[in-house]
């Protein structure tokens, strides 16, 4: 396989002190979601969600691994960053209703859970037949709500991280491995 390691990324590359999943890493693991991800779902039809813009990447592969017939839509929000954390309002909504459908949630990533369970009340309140989670990176540490996760990519560690979609201030979502910034690049947590 052709190589997307490190050093191809020049200048963006200089941000980052070390990758913490490989590309191929990555991959392997999205085949293997895409596998029981099918199994699961099959004569389902099932719409797959996601909230822009942090999960794209991950969606696009993920959805190609899938063998089984399935809808994708998206959803995005806003943050507040004052007053109660996760604090949510919808900027864009889905496309389609949900009632009676299988609804399969895609998040790039889950800290504290907030966000998360903000929009599956959300959901959940428009009735689908079943609403369940894939999450691709997993940051149990600073979990603040129990959020059950039928699907996960990746553990790991209380350390922000960027690339694949995942951003520090706009930048490096489009590295296609994840990666640890460098101390002088990252000042402080910022949430999208
Ligand atoms: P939470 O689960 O409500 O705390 O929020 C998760 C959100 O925080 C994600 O959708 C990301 O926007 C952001 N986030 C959390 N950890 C990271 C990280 O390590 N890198 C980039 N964004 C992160
Ligand atoms: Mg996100």
């Amino acid at each position: 396989m052709i190589g997307y390691q490190l050093e191809r990324y020049g200048e963006l590359a200089e941000g980052i002190e070390r990758v913490l999943i490989s590309r191929q890493e990555i991959e392997t693991r999205i085949y293997e979601l895409g596998e029981e991800i099918s199994r699961d779902y099959a004569g389902r039809n099932p719409l797959l969600v996601g909230v822009l813009k942090g999960v794209v990447p991950f969606m696009a592969d993920l959805v190609r691994a899938i063998t089984i017939p399935i809808e994708v839509d998206y959803m995005d929000i806003a943050r507040f960053r004052a007053g109660s954390e996760g604090a949510v309002r919808l900027e864009k909504d889905l496309n389609v209703p949900i009632e009676g459908r299988h609804i399969l949630f895609v998040e790039d990533v889950i800290d504290t859970g907030m966000t998360l369970n903000y929009l599956l009340r959300n959901l959940r309140a428009r009735d689908p037949a079943s609403l369940e989670v894939c999450v691709f990176f997993n940051k149990p540490v600073h979990r603040l709500v129990n959020i059950p996760l039928k699907y996960k990519g990746f553990d790991l560690p209380d350390k922000f991280v960027v690339g694949y979609g995942l951003d520090y201030r706009e930048q490096y979502r489009n590295l296609p491995f994840v990666g640890l910034l460098h101390a002088h690049v990252f000042q402080e947590e910022i949430r999208d």
